[in-house]
């Protein structure tokens, strides 16, 4: 059976802190304006994403880990780097607790990806991401500047080639401002957020697979 969207939200509810849940409701409402621009026919189910897409973040590490043992997901615990585990975890767990009726493979790749982006990625997961990045209630100096960035931008782009460009040129701009953020921070890069960021940069043909 397929549930509404304000079933998904009260089940979602059950499993975040306030902070994250309306962290959630602006990334679903984020989803959803972005899905109108890029992906019309599909703003429903990126606003659904949206509500999904941090359901296990706030999972205790160990929590996480015994998830992808159960799961069967791999984990580099050398180079553990906590803050990502709950993009591995959050597909898996949203999956089993929805459906696959619910969770398809394009939502299930949407919440997967989220945090680092990929190389070849689909514009829904483009628009996960950025919706996660730039959503209303999120007020770091990096946030508030790629939001602006986009929007700014957006407005004056006209045709639909346009925007697309803008999109690419956010996504650039967004994994610019992580990259530099985790160097300041001694941090280690995710190869996917390199392999993003370049795929951005060479290929200007984006989105069309
Ligand atoms: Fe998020």
């Amino acid at each position: 059976m397929h549930k509404t969207i304000e079933n998904i939200r009260d089940i979602v509810r059950n499993y975040v802190c306030e902070k994250r849940f309306s962290h959630t409701l602006g990334v679903e409402k984020e989803a959803y304006r972005l899905g109108t621009i890029f992906i019309p026919e599909k703003a429903e189910k990126l606003q659904i994403t949206g509500l999904l897409h941090d359901i296990t973040k706030n999972f205790k590490t160990e929590k996480q880990l015994e998830l992808c043992r159960e799961y069967g997901i791999a984990v580099d615990l050398e180079n553990l780097v906590p803050k990502l585990l709950h993009s591995k975890t959050g597909c898996e767990f949203a999956r089993r607790t929805f459906g696959e009726n619910v969770v398809d493979d394009e939502i299930y790749n949407g919440i997967l990806y989220h945090t680092t982006g990929r190389e070849n990625m689909s514009l829904f997961e483009a628009v996960i991401y950025l919706a996660d990045y730039i959503e209303k209630t999120r007020d770091f100096k990096d946030c508030i500047r790629l939001r602006k960035y986009f929007y700014d931008n957006i407005e004056n782009a006209n045709s639909y080639e346009d925007k697309i460009q803008v999109l690419r040129k956010t996504m650039i701009y967004s994994f610019d401002l992580t990259i530099k953020n985790l160097i300041d921070g001694g941090k280690r890069i995710d190869k996917d957020t390199i392999n993003a960021r370049n795929y951005f940069i060479s290929c200007k043909d984006v989105f069309k697979n």
